[in-house]
């Protein structure tokens, strides 16, 4: 039996992906009230025609108040769902690549200018500063306000919200959502022991900061159809000490796998602005594998993953099932025509660049 690579189809639930490329999630902060811009419609068109398996949207805030930046997507209104799905009319007529969409909350790294603004700094007073809320009162760093910590009764409203988000994607027409418990993000920072300090249910143990992660699964997951694909971002490794590790995510991982998630794709880092973490090519594909060794589950990796060769050699080698590619895929939208021909595939180029991709 020939091996599996970059370019073998993968089955997800009742929908075969045509290979294992994903184009990774990456906010545009390009957003106006939550509503996708003209600017979305151009970077995503080009992306969606890139012969990726999937296409996956970025970061999209469940609430108003738990976007990064006042230019994030949002999933929080009938408006917002009717703006999504007529962007996804548009994708649809150019390509019919399997498109999801994330889903998220910052916590307390919301209320922040968009990177080509300020990087890294919080909103001041002048320009509108939000109420921020994360599982502790904790900064994110210094220079950042102190959240408040949710009270229970916010958390059982933000758990609806998921779902809420969760049904308002399946109504815009997405194939896939993927809920976002990584990057330093809402989500992650309840499961982070470096963030979650409570000291009711939610805090504590391991399984006592996965627990609200899992009840937004939960409700996530029985908003969200069956047949359709459902996923989450995780964290490997917080490179931090005393932070979360691939054991942890390993524990979160199966009880996700319990709940019905289809796949998990393991990034790392973001719970601080400085950790540990040493970027070198490929270097969070050892967290995938250990999350797809002990369980089993579909696994993404992404990071520095920008060769058709080094991709391929991932798939080959069974460290992960699916490969999410970012920074190189907006290099290069053609990288997967380049991959076809140097892997022995066939390039799917759209009828009208067929005279120009296939020509030298
Ligand atoms: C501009 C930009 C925006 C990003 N936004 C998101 C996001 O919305 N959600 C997410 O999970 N990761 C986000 N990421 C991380 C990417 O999905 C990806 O994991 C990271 O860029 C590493 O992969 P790469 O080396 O192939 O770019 C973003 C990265 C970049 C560069």
């Amino acid at each position: 039996m020939k091996k599996q690579g970059l370019l073998t189809p993968i089955k997800i639930n009742d929908r075969v992906i045509a290979n294992r490329a994903v184009v990774a999630p990456m906010c545009q902060y390009s957003a106006n009230e939550g509503l996708p811009s003209p600017w979305h419609f151009g970077h995503l068109h080009q992306l969606a025609i890139s012969g990726a398996g999937i296409l996956m949207l970025e970061s999209t805030a469940v609430t108003m108040a738990g976007r990064i930046t006042y230019h994030d997507l949002t999933i929080s209104s009938d408006e917002h769902v009717v703006a999504l799905a007529k962007l996804l009319d548009h994708l649809r007529y150019v390509s019919d690549i399997t498109v999801g969409l994330q889903i998220s909350h910052a916590g307390r790294k919301g209320s922040a200018y968009p990177p080509w603004i300020k990087s890294g700094q919080s909103l001041t007073e002048e320009d509108k500063a939000w109420q921020t809320y994360s599982s502790s009162p904790i900064a994110r760093t210094e220079g950042w306000p102190i959240p408040q910590a949710f009270s229970l009764s916010e958390l059982k409203q933000l758990a609806a919200d998921f779902s809420v988000a969760a049904s308002r994607a399946n109504r815009a027409g997405f194939d896939a959502i993927e809920v976002h418990m990584a990057h330093g993000y809402l989500l992650h920072q309840f499961l982070s022991p470096i963030s979650n300090h409570r000291s009711d249910r939610y805090g504590g143990t391991l399984s006592s900061r996965c627990l609200f992660p899992l009840e937004v699964a939960d409700k996530v997951r029985k908003q969200w159809p069956k047949e359709k694909i459902l996923g989450a971002r995780l964290t490997g490794n917080d490179w931090l000490d005393n932070g979360w590790t691939i054991d942890d995510c390993i524990f979160l991982s199966q009880r996700l796998k319990e709940i019905g998630f289809d796949y998990v794709c393991i990034s790392s880092g973001g719970i601080l602005p400085k950790t540990n973490l040493k970027f070198t090519p490929g270097y969070q594909i050892h967290l995938a594998k250990a999350v797809k060794d002990a369980t089993s589950l579909v696994t993404r990796t992404a990071g520095m993953i920008t060769t058709p060769k080094q991709a391929d050699e991932i798939i080959k080698s069974g460290d992960a099932d699916l490969v999410a590619i970012g920074r190189e895929f907006v290099r290069n939208p053609y990288f997967m025509n380049h991959a076809e021909r140097e892997l022995g595939g066939t390039p799917k180029v759209p009828p009208q660049y067929e005279r120009i991709l296939s020509s030298s």
